[in-house]
């Protein structure tokens, strides 16, 4: 097998804190070196190995791990977002509209568009992915969408119960039942996941837990949109059907957060939604205290969250939901990999998946020092140079 070394890395993220300072495993004046697609180990700089990345002092993390996004839709929602901001609020009816554009579209348009964004996110230092369904609302589209997005990642996700669609609008348990019935037998062999929104406008309590308990029946893993637009059920049901992860949390009661922290459920924060809704930004700092284990991730979507920047996202949660530059980056790696309970990944211990990501920075607090600029020199999957921008001129050899 052919080793790599990144080398000369001024400041080397590892998130494994018996190779490094802190929490994030801090190593100085170091080098990474991969074997194949795995990390080897972690040395001094002036490494040996057959290739050469010089990193030029720059710092070096973990690649991104997303553990929510919608990266398979057709259409715009550019309109709806303008009306926002112009003072309307955000509201889950505004998904039938990308489901009438995704239903319209060829599965070659489908994949191509998915590409392009997974593509952009690659571009932002996002290494893995989970991707969901959701924009399909019958059988053959959920399954087709499930189908797309197994092309791009392994942690794929039945998203049948996003919203009810307008042709049962009047008869949603009947919607319900479809979910729990032919549409997950269609899904179920593309998919290692099931989610559920919970909430005013999509699925009440009730509904969600017939589409958990159908889903993990079938063997999938549980993960709930909760609690996005106001206190509700969704975090407590989360916990109590053992889900990985509670997805938005912006609104959490203290028992919310009591269970949170009792459980072994993920609160992940979805903050760029935050923004482009205009609701009030999840208390990060609260959960963290209380000893809640978090993620941050981009919920690339058409409706709430047009974004694929994790920068962005930890710049809000350091600016906006009281997290430390350390903490935030921490949940966008070593967190969303924890909330889609893997190991393999969001972290670069000797045998981890070497998923990197080289900034264009001395350090990461630059992430969030300097927002909105990409700072991302090259991102690096599973060993293979996945993408590096040519204006950082990084020197590689042979
Ligand atoms: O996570 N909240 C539900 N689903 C997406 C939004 C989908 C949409 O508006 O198209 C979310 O924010």
């Amino acid at each position: 097998m052919t080793t790599l070394a990144i080398d000369n890395i001024g400041q080397l993220v590892t998130n494994d804190p018996s190779l490094g300072e802190g929490p994030l495993g801090i190593v100085r004046d170091a080098a990474l070196v991969i074997d194949g697609n795995r990390i080897a180990a972690v040395e001094s700089a002036g490494a040996q190995a057959d290739a050469r990345i010089d990193a030029a002092g720059r710092a070096v993390i973990p690649g991104f791990v997303d553990s929510h996004t919608h990266l398979v839709f057709a259409g715009d929602r550019a309109d709806e977002f303008a009306a926002r901001m112009a003072g309307e609020r955000y509201a889950a009816g505004g998904i039938r509209v990308t489901t009438d554009a995704t239903r319209a579209a060829s599965t070659e348009e489908l994949t191509q568009l998915t590409e392009r964004r997974r593509r952009e996110g690659i571009r932002a230092g996002i290494t893995h992915v989970e991707i969901k369904s959701g924009y399909g609302l019958e059988t053959d589209s959920e399954a087709r969408s499930c189908e797309v997005a197994a092309r791009f990642t392994d942690d794929v996700t039945f998203l049948g119960a996003h919203v009810v669609p307008a042709e049962y609008q009047d008869r949603p348990d009947d919607y319900v039942w479809l979910v729990t019935g032919d549409m997950l037998a269609a899904c179920a062999p593309y998919s290692k996941w099931i989610d559920v929104f919970c909430e005013e406008g999509a699925f009440d309590a009730e509904q969600s837990r017939a589409v958990l308990e159908a889903g993990a029946a079938a063997g999938l893993g549980l993960r709930v949109h909760a609690n996005q637009l106001g206190e509700g059920p969704g975090v407590q049901l989360a916990v109590e059907m053992g889900a990985a992860s509670a997805d938005h949390c912006t609104y959490l009661s203290d028992a919310d957060i009591e269970a949170l922290a009792g459980g072994d459920t993920v609160a992940t924060f979805l903050p760029a939604t935050d923004f482009s809704t205009r609701e009030q930004y999840p208390d990060g700092r609260r959960a963290i205290d209380a000893g809640v284990s978090v993620a941050l991730a981009t919920n690339t979507n058409p409706g709430s969250s047009y974004t694929t920047s994790m920068s962005f996202c930890i710049a809000l949660a350091v600016r906006d939901m009281r997290m430390t530059a350390d903490e935030a980056l921490q949940a966008a790696t070593l967190g969303g990999a924890r909330a889609l309970r893997r190991d393999d990944i969001g972290h670069l211990s000797p045998g981890a998946r070497a998923d990197v990501a080289i900034l264009d920075a001395p350090s990461h607090a630059h992430l969030v020092y300097r927002p909105g600029v990409p700072l991302i020199a090259a991102t690096i999957t599973a060993g293979e140079l996945a993408w590096s921008d040519p204006d950082s001129r990084l020197g590689h050899s042979p």
